[in-house]
Parts: C-alpha cells; structure tokens; sequence
C-alpha cells in the first residue's frame, strides 16, 4: 500500500526487514529505501529503491496510477541502495526527465552506461510539475559529491536523501514529534549520523545555517531511510548537536583481548569512570560491532583504547577500530591507551600513533603492564579512570 503523506503526495518505498550489513555496517533494524511519488500534471518520482526491490515499488506506485504516467523522476544520490532500480525503472516508464546534479550525470552514467534522459539541476533551479514546484538544494559531500536535496515548495517539503535517515524498518511512515519518536529509532538515527555523517559535521552546519539564512521552514522532512518526520525541528536540532561535537559526561573503554589481563585493565578504568560518577560503558571489540561503538562514541567526550601487544603489533580487531575511526574524523576527544603485553608491547605506542594521526592528542602517555596487572596496577588504572573523567568529563561541574 502506498502511504499518503501529504494531498497528491505519497510514499511508494520498499521495506528491507531483513538487511542485517550495510556496507559492513550493522543494520539490527533492517532499513527502508523511500522513493515519493508526486501526483500532478507532471507525474513525478523522488528517488528509487535499492536493486531487487524494485517489483515492491512498482506495485505501491500502481496503486496509484499506471507505471507510464510517470514524466519525471528525480535522483538525489547516485548511491546504489536509492539508483539501483533507476535504469530498470527508466525502460519500463520511459519518462521525459531525471533530474539530478552535474555530478549525478556523471555518477550515474558511470553506474549505469545507458542513455538516460538525465537532466542537470543546480542550487535554486525550480521546476514546476503544475500545482507543485520543486527546488534542488546541492549538498556535495552530504555525503558524496553528487548529493542533493530536492523541496516541495507548497506542501514545505524536504526530500532530503541519506541526510537525517536511519536505517529502520517498520510499518511506521510517519514520525510526527519528538515524544512519538521510538527510542530504538532515535538510536538508529544516530548511529547513521555517527557511521555515515559524522566527517562532514562542519559541512552539516554550513548546511543547517544556509537552510535558516534562505528562511526555508520545513513542516516535513522526508529522508530516503526510515520515517518521515512531521514537525522536524527536533530532527534539525539534534544534527545540529551531533555537528557541533557537543559531548556529554561519558567515557567508553573500548578493547580486545587474548588472555584478559588487558580486560582486567579494561574493568578498572570502568571502576575508575563510575567512582567519578560518569557514565560508563564498557565496549570488547569482539562483542560489540564496531558501527555500535563510534554511535555511543559520538556525544562521549572520554575514550580509553585497550589492545594486548601480539607479534609487535595492537591486536587487528584493535586495528580494524582506528582505520574505521580515522575515517570518521571524531573531534574533541580526550583520549588514552592502555594494554598488556609480554616482551616488546608495541601495542600501546601504536595506538598512541593512530591517536595522533586523527588529531586526537592522547592525555596521558599510556599504561602498560607486563602480563598479568597485579593490584597496584589495577589501582593506578582505576585511579587514571576517575582522574580523567574528572579533568576532561567534569571541568564545568
Ligand atoms: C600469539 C601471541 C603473540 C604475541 N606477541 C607478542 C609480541 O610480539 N610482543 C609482546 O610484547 N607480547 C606478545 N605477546 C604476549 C602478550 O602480549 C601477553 O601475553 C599479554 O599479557 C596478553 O594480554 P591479554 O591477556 O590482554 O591478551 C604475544 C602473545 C600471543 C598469544
Ligand atoms: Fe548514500
Ligand atoms: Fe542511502
């Protein structure tokens, strides 16, 4: 069933239930892949689903109308998960137009080699469908180069792409304020804004801050993943938050490790973190994905990064959480390493490097143990929890 979400408006997207890895990141709740169609004199398509959920598409828009009333489609990303049905889409409806970027020509004719009528669209070009008139909003590296937004004037619509998704598949359309927000989906929007968006925080409030200098007011805010978001502000504020790098009293001892003593450090910096009365969580790399870590990572202002040394080198799942956090440029973090080893204990050293190299400036030079800590050094790991929660966590209180 196609869902109306304003007159002549309406969802016609696809529900992936069972999606579980999204380019390597963990989607517990599955996701959707939303496409709107518009119902005017010019029949038009906001974005595509995902390759093979194409036929689930095709027959919510069917409800509506036939496939070949379809005139313009609009592409906002040339990702696969919203273009990969584009081209299949295009033969069987043959419309006029498809709008997208400059850079969305030459992404999609590079995914898809065929002759589409693809049809450049700057910021504040407007097409009118009839009734309705749409405007493009370019947002280049929200998150790729090619990214837009597209705006239904009229009904205050924003159509805004991967910007404010959450992979979350429900049979929930609409979000209409905070307090009808799920908490799970409030999760799940943030960890998209942590896995996906957080390196371009400052291009999120360059975003943000031209949107309120254009005095453009949203009443919706309809992104290609999860809900639509009714009464958005809340939506807006929180990117805002999450942009700005604002942290919370919160410290993560995040680690790996072989025989547990690197675990038995990683349980007294927890105690240290809880003396001082912060919050406190305690991450195995093993155990915990790590798309789950750098979304409880982004509003903590305290991390502590435990590795065993093993063949002069951090253990790789240890490895695998520094290239991935590198990646995400996290900003205003204090930081420290920890771990044991048994003869070279490169471990800690590394870590320090990789620390350095996201501009992260470790506050203390590491603790190291030589295999098993003994009460002392489990005392002196506690005593550093509390101590740098309370320098780095609580300096206003
Ligand atoms: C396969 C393997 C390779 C190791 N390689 C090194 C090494 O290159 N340098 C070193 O200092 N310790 C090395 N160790 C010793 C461990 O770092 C040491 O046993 C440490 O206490 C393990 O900490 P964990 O209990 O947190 O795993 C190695 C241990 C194993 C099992
Ligand atoms: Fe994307
Ligand atoms: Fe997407």
């Amino acid at each position: 069933m196609p869902v109306t979400i304003a007159p002549q408006v309406y969802w016609v997207g696809a529900i992936d239930w069972t999606m579980r890895d999204f380019h390597g990141y963990l989607t517990e709740a599955g996701s959707t892949y939303n496409a709107f169609l518009i119902v005017d004199e010019k029949v038009t398509l906001i974005d595509t689903v995902k390759k093979g959920f194409l036929p689930e598409m095709l027959a919510r828009i069917r409800e509506i109308l036939p496939l070949e009333r379809i005139d313009y489609i609009v592409c906002n990303h040339v990702e696969m998960d919203h273009s990969g049905s584009l081209a299949e889409l295009a033969r069987i409806a043959r419309p006029e137009k498809i709008f997208c970027s400059s850079l969305g020509k030459v992404g999609l004719t590079r995914h898809y080699k065929e002759d589409l009528p693809l049809v450049e669209v700057k910021t504040g070009t407007e097409v009118s469908l009839g009734r309705h008139h749409l405007m493009f909003l370019e947002t280049p590296m929200l998150h790729w180069p090619d990214s837009m937004m597209t705006f239904l004037k009229e009904e205050q619509i924003l159509f805004s792409s991967d910007g404010f998704g959450a992979h979350y598949a429900s049979s929930q359309r609409l979000i209409r304020n905070r307090h009808d927000c799920p908490p799970k989906y409030f999760y799940e929007l943030k960890k998209y804004y942590a896995n996906i968006l957080m390196p371009m925080g400052t291009l999120v409030t360059q975003l943000l801050d031209k949107v309120a200098k254009l005095g453009l007011e949203f009443r919706m805010i309809a992104p290609d993943h999860g809900c639509v978001y009714e009464n958005p502000d809340w939506v807006l504020e929180a990117y805002r938050t999450w942009a700005a790098g604002v942290t919370q009293p919160k410290g993560l001892v995040i680690y790996d490790t072989m025989w547990h003593s690197t675990e038995m450090l990683a349980h007294a910096f927890m105690e240290g973190l809880m003396d001082a009365g912060v919050e406190a969580q305690l991450h195995h790399l093993r155990a915990t994905h790590y798309s789950d870590t750098v979304t409880e990572l982004l509003d903590a202002g305290l991390m502590f990064l435990g590795s065993p040394t093993i063949n002069n080198n951090m253990f790789p799942s240890m490895g695998q959480f520094l290239t991935y956090l590198k990646g995400l440029k996290p900003k205003k973090k204090a930081a420290m390493a920890f771990g044991s080893y048994g003869w070279s204990g490169q471990a800690v050293g590394l870590i320090n490097q990789e620390l350095e190299a996201m501009q992260l400036k470790p506050v203390h030079e590491g603790l190291q143990v030589r295999y098993i800590p003994d009460p002392d050094e489990l005392a002196q790991a506690r005593e550093l929890g509390a101590r740098l929660a309370r320098e780095h966590l609580l300096k206003s209180a």
